[in-house]
């Protein structure tokens, strides 16, 4: 058959997108719940006059594709060539007249959706996008410089974005079907990736893109984006050389991540670290880094490595340092234990939302260990590992700040004291976006980390900011 008399063909069948895929040789075709127009929360989208032509290009290029490919020997180049190649064919035999600007926009749109992730493509592709959100086939939000913006993109329908949540976790060895509606992938790229779908998704399929950053921020590029000053910078480097446990505390998205792994940088070469995460998103430029990723069960539910097992292990293996991404669960006891017996300068994130609430979060963490500690017992483990919670927060405006770096003091009675080393204050103005304006200060004491850090070599002053006003309890 002639491309012509191809595209002849794939006209009739025209409005039949939904078996695109099948004629094209694709495997299975993912049973996609039918999202009826009136559980759409949103507008209908603007139509689109290129769809039927794109539909055409797309019906046509994967039948004369067809099983090239899912030729394995194809490298990707020769593939994106040939793809490219049948295309401009298609194309150019069709006789709808184009700009050159439609013409090589559409191409691109069809190339990425055979070759990449359809309509996410775009996004993942712009450096300065860090998160991509696709709420339904309709609507896909992303994250530039700290804010969300709706984008223009979509997928033809509900059908079409399941296919490309099919090949995304498909491509790790995952799927996500009634039985195991939710899943957790990462990209080829190291982007972690989730996705959610009917009927625990109410309104179509949700899929997250946090991008993995190809160029990770550095401390420099935290003191530009107003995070934290040079000065409090110095000092929590100085706190990580000089061996104190810190958890880096705040909420989704507050870039506790982030500035671990900035932290993180500040680790002496000499050192041994191990890192645990759940998804492998720190990049130490140390050389002596050993990474180690936990597992979920797999479909049978079995196979779980959990971050605390990982915990056990890593003490197994002469570490110097321990790395933590995020401590969520019963981990929070073997951590604790690592931190009291010698393992200082461990740094882990914790999602809370004060450096207090951190201290409770913790403690409930531990107790899910069902070790049946009484809880006086647990806080004087706290209280003696954790040396500094550094407090995170996403402002409004986008910008993530620390709002407080708090030392851990000791016990009162049965509470774990508390103080203030930096403090983020309103100075009672407001900035051009509407945001009260603030910095974070020093609140004039001298910490009684100074003793700790001094113990490890590393002199840390913080008469810089002004006279000591007061002295540690
Ligand atoms: N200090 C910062 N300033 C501005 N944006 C940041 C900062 N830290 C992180 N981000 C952005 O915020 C997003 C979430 O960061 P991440 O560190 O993964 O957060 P968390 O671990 O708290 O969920 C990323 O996309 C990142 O680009
Ligand atoms: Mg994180």
């Amino acid at each position: 058959m002639s491309l012509a008399d191809r595209l002849a063909q794939a006209r009739l069948e025209r409005g039949n997108y939904g078996d695109l895929s099948r004629s094209g040789g694709h495997g299975t075709q993912p049973q996609a719940s039918s999202i009826g127009p009136k559980s759409r929360r949103r507008n209908a989208p603007p139509t689109d006059p290129f769809a039927d032509l794109r539909r055409t290009v797309h019906q046509t290029l994967l039948e004369s594709l067809g099983p090239k490919l899912y030729d394995s020997r194809l490298s990707q180049a020769e593939l994106e060539q040939r793809v490219r190649h049948t295309l401009q064919e298609v194309l150019q035999a069709d006789q709808v007249p184009l700009t050159v600007t439609d013409r090589s926009r559409i191409a691109q749109e069809i190339a990425d959706d055979i070759l990449g992730y359809g309509p996410v493509e775009p996004y993942l592709r712009d450096p300065e996008i860090t998160e991509i959100m696709v709420n339904g086939p309709d609507q896909i939000y992303v994250e530039r410089r700290g804010r969300l913006h709706a984008v223009d993109g979509r997928f033809a329908d509900e059908a079409h974005l399941r296919r490309t949540i099919d090949k995304i976790v498909g491509r790790v060895g995952r799927r996500v079907d009634e039985a195991s509606p939710m899943v957790d992938a990462r990209l080829h790229d190291g982007s972690r990736v989730n996705a959610i779908i009917p009927p625990l998704a109410v309104d179509g399929s949700l899929l997250t893109i946090r991008k993995f950053a190809a160029d990770p921020f550095e401390v420099d590029d935290l003191i530009q984006l107003g995070t934290l000053s040079r000065a409090v910078a110095d000092v929590l480097a100085a706190c990580v050389r000089g061996r104190l446990n810190i958890l880096v505390s705040g909420g989704t998205g507050a870039g506790k991540t982030t500035t671990l792994n900035v932290l993180s940088g500040f680790i002496p070469e000499t050192d041994r670290v191990v890192t645990i995460e759940d998804a492998a998103e720190l990049q130490l430029h140390q050389e002596h880094v050993l990474r180690l990723e936990s597992r979920p069960a797999n479909i049978e539910g079995k196979g779980e490595v959990s971050i605390r097992q990982l915990v056990r292990n890593a003490l197994r293996m002469r570490p110097d340092r321990i790395i933590v991404g995020e401590i969520r669960d019963a981990a929070a006891l073997d951590m604790l234990q690592a931190m009291n017996v010698g393992h200082d300068g461990s740094i882990c994130t914790v999602h809370a939302n004060t450096p207090r609430d951190v201290l409770s979060r913790v403690e409930t963490m531990v107790l899910m260990a069902g070790m049946d500690l009484p809880v006086k017992a647990i806080r004087e483990q706290v209280s003696s590992a954790i040396d500094l919670i550094i407090q995170q927060a996403r402002f409004p405006d986008g910008s993530r700040r620390v709002t407080a770096v708090t030392e851990v003091m000791g016990m009162e009675g049965d509470i774990i004291t508390l103080q203030d080393i930096f403090r983020y204050s309103y100075d009672g103005a407001v900035g051009p976006d509407g945001v009260p304006t603030g910095r974070l200060e020093w609140t004039g004491i001298r910490p009684a980390f100074l003793e700790k850090a001094a113990r490890s070599g590393v002199q840390i002053d913080l008469r810089a900011f002004g006279g000591y006003r007061r002295h540690a309890r």
